[in-house]
This record gives structure tokens, C-alpha cells and sequence, in this order.
């Protein structure tokens, strides 16, 4: 095989993937309506795009109730309060996650725990989850992702013997299935984000679905500056702050939510494709497939590097591997998520956060937390790519798969490489915007 592109080599890919996002004609016309409409606000609330494209997101995941808002953070902070999380009140989530789930946790008021994912899905492990419960224990916030969905079956039994809330951050998810239930349908209120890289997107924005009346009517609520919802059954009075959608936003979204099927369709063939041509690699492992699962949500393609065989003395770096697989075109990821513990993105300390010392000797330490798979994963283990390489054609996903072919057959070459050229994979999320375009 050829010299690897890392080392001087030729590229194995030399064209760029699709681009991300994609717009039809019918988004320009609908952002010309919202415009020359001048009725461009989240206000009145809910706006036309803004039920329109709420009612159909809803829809379409099984839910009853849905309300667009500003970003998929702000999402899982107002599904927690609505759901009856109080402050102090302790909220497990899995460790290996974006930061924003930990910390829409603490703009709540609630203290994350932390809990290991499980080897094969890297969503929680839920006897972890079970390990981790205190009489503090209020909610649990799985993470579906890595195309796979946390074992929600285990999750709800567990939810209704210890009479805890279930938020489903279902940010990688947007079209996923779940024996049959849509994401974000399954626990009491499901939260999606719609930034830039997801799977839907309006640049910023997102969105919480719930089948509970008392819930939406606190979301709308909590989103519209703790005015009444229209039904208001419940007659609750939060205080809340502006977090409604604009309207160019809500009309882009729907767009996105007419192509999310075709879309989801290609992304799950070409998947399945790679899934296959990864097996007869060495020193990869595509994810085990997830029986549960009716559609996959693929967000981003994640296999696992597992550099077993020949034995070496000094086995190759996965982030060294993953800028190998960069550097023959194939965009690739390792550290795409560090254990929420130890990133320094996550800054939760007791002066920012008096709820992390409530009825505690210590206040808790963050430092202490220890999960052993979500590690392996995040520094070790885990290959991401982003989705967009699976919008094109078999050629496309056959290119990818040659790539990451040659990397792991020449490994060899790679045990006495430069660690500079590694340098950027080992970067921790903090550091790197100001380096790379890209954020996914
Ligand atoms: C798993 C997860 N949860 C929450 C969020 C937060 O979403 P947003 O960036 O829209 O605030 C993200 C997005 O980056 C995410 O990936």
C-alpha cells in the first residue's frame, strides 16, 4: 500500500465531502416570506413558523407537545425545571457527553453526577446509573449517541422503581427510533439542539417535546418570560426569560425537517456500508449493531480503534491514527468528547454553583468521579466522523473505508512518527476553536 498521506504520501481522498448544511429553493422562498412579512420575532408566542414547524417536529418523534427555543443547551435546563428539578436536587448524566449537559444540569440549580457509558453503545450504563442514586437523586439525562440510543427499557423501569424524572438529551438523535418510539418520546421531555452541525439545523436554536401537559405549559412558560400558556391548566407561575426561536429560524427548520427523512435514509445505508467494509479491517471495530433500534440517527459515524494485533511495544496513539485518517482527507475526530469530569470546559465550583455544597461536609468534587470506559473512549478508543461524509454515494463511503484501511495496515509506519503531527487531536475542546474551522 502506499506511503500514508501523514508522512508525505498522496491522499487517498482529494475531493471535499458534501457541504453541511444543505437549503432547497423552498428555504429562500420561506426566509423571503418571513422577511418582507416584517413579522421576524419569536413574539406573539408561539409565531406561525414557529408552531407550524413545532407541531410537525412533535409529530413526527411521537410526542404530543412540542416548543421551539434558542439552542439545545437552554433546551435540557428548561426541561428539567419543567419536569419539577429543584435546586439541589442531584441529576445523573452520562459522563461521556458534550459539556452542556452537565451544565444545563447546574444552570438549574441541580448537581451532575456523573455515570459510565456502556462499552458497545457509549450511551449510559444504566447499572451504573443505579450505583450512582441517592436519596438526592431527582432526574436521569441520557444521551443517545454514536448512533445508538441508551437501553431506555432498563433506563424507565429503573426511572419508576426510584421515582425519577427522565430528560433524553436527544441532541445527536433528530429521526431516530426506538422500538418504534421516536427520540425525545420516551422519557418525560425530550430535548433536541438545531446548532450548526446537527442533524437538523438552523445555525443556533432547538427545540423540547414532551407528552405531559403540565411540562409544556412550565416550558412555554419558562420560554416566554414566565407568561401563561394558552391552556394553562396547571395555573404555574415561573420566572422566565425570553428564549423563543425567531421566525427565520422556525422557517429554516422546516425545511430541514421535509429533507430529514431522505437524508436519514442515505446516512443509514451508506453506515451500514462502511460498518461492513470496517469488519474485515484489523485494528477497528465498527459498534455492535443495537437490536432496539427501528431508525438510527447518524450524527456523527463512530467506530473504535483497537491496535491489537500485531502486538507492538509501542502501540500507535488513536489520536495519531485519527490525524492520519485526517491527512488522507477523511475529516476525523478521537477527543471529540472527553469524560464532562476532566474537560476544562467544565468549570463548576461552589462560588458559581452554592447548590454543589448544599447539605454536603464537602461540596462535591469533581475530581473524584472516575469512570474507566467513558476514559477509554474519549482517549484511547473512539474514531468520529462527522455525518457528512455519508451524504454522498457508495464511491464516497468506499473511499473513506480505503483510507482508514490503509491507516490501520500501516501502522508501523506511524510508531515512530512526529507526536507534533498529532498535536491538534490531542488538543482539548477549550483549545482548539481558536485552531480549527470547524465545529462539530
Ligand atoms: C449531547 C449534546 N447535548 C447538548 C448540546 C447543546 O446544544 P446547543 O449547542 O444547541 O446549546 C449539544 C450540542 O452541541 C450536544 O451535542
Amino acid at each position: 500500500m502506499s506511503k500514508l498521506a501523514i508522512l508525505g504520501g498522496e491522499k487517498t481522498r482529494q475531493k471535499p465531502f458534501s457541504p453541511w448544511p444543505l437549503y432547497t429553493e423552498k428555504d429562500k422562498n420561506r426566509l423571503l416570506e418571513v422577511l418582507e412579512s416584517r413579522n421576524w420575532g419569536g413574539f406573539p408566542f408561539p409565531n406561525r413558523f414557529a408552531s407550524e414547524f413545532a407541531q410537525k417536529f412533535t409529530d413526527y418523534h411521537g410526542a404530543k407537545y412540542g416548543c421551539t427555543l434558542v439552542n439545545g443547551t437552554v433546551a435540557l435546563t428548561v426541561a428539567l425545571r419543567a419536569a419539577g428539578a429543584r435546586f439541589g436536587d442531584e441529576v445523573i448524566v452520562p459522563s461521556y457527553t458534550w459539556d452542556g449537559t452537565a451544565t444545563a444540569v447546574l444552570d438549574a440549580g441541580g448537581v451532575p453526577i456523573f455515570a459510565d457509558i456502556d462499552p458497545d453503545t457509549y450511551c449510559l450504563d444504566i447499572e451504573d446509573v443505579r450505583r450512582r442514586i441517592t436519596p438526592r437523586t431527582r432526574a436521569v439525562m441520557p444521551v443517545h449517541l454514536a448512533m445508538r440510543f441508551a437501553d431506555m427499557d432498563a433506563l424507565l423501569d429503573l426511572a419508576r422503581e426510584k421515582d425519577l424524572i427522565v430528560i433524553e438529551d436527544c441532541a445527536h438523535v433528530h429521526g431516530g427510533f426506538y422500538k418504534g418510539r421516536g427520540a425525545g418520546s420516551i422519557g418525560d421531555v425530550g430535548s433536541f439542539s438545531m446548532q450548526t452541525s446537527k442533524l437538523m439545523t438552523s445555525g443556533e436554536g432547538g427545540i423540547v417535546i414532551t407528552s405531559r401537559l403540565d411540562c409544556y405549559e412550565m416550558i412555554q412558560s419558562l420560554v416566554n418570560c414566565g407568561r401563561a400558556s394558552a391552556t394553562d391548566q396547571f395555573g404555574k407561575r415561573p420566572t422566565g426569560c425570553n428564549y423563543r426561536l425567531s421566525e427565520f429560524q422556525a422557517a429554516i427548520l422546516l425545511g430541514q425537517l421535509e429533507t430529514l427523512p431522505d437524508l436519514t435514509e442515505r446516512r443509514i445505508r451508506n453506515a451500514r456500508r462502511l460498518s461492513e467494509a470496517l469488519a474485515q479491517i484489523p485494528g477497528v471495530r465498527p459498534l455492535p449493531a443495537q437490536n432496539a433500534l427501528t431508525t438510527e440517527a447518524v450524527y456523527c459515524y463512530v467506530f473504535q480503534y483497537r491496535p491489537t494485533e500485531p502486538p507492538s511495544a509501542a502501540p500507535v496513539r488513536r489520536d495519531m491514527f485519527v490525524a492520519a485518517l485526517d491527512a488522507e482527507g477523511v475529516p476525523a475526530d478521537g477527543r471529540f468528547y472527553e469524560p464532562v469530569y476532566r474537560s476544562d470546559l467544565f468549570h463548576a465550583s461552589p462560588d458559581d454553583f452554592p447548590q454543589l455544597a448544599l447539605h454536603r461536609d464537602q461540596p462535591i468534587n469533581y475530581r473524584e468521579f472516575s469512570c474507566p470506559v467513558a476514559e477509554r473512549a474519549a482517549y484511547d478508543e473512539s474514531v468520529w466522523l462527522p455525518q457528512f461524509v455519508l451524504l454522498g454515494d457508495e464511491s464516497d463511503v468506499d473511499d473513506v473505508a480505503r483510507a482508514i484501511e490503509k491507516v490501520a495496515r500501516n501502522l508501523a509506519d506511524l510508531e515512530t512518527a512526529d507526536p507534533k503531527l498529532a498535536a491538534l487531536k490531542s488538543m482539548s475542546r477549550a483549545e482548539r476553536p481558536r485552531i480549527e474551522k470547524k465545529n462539530y
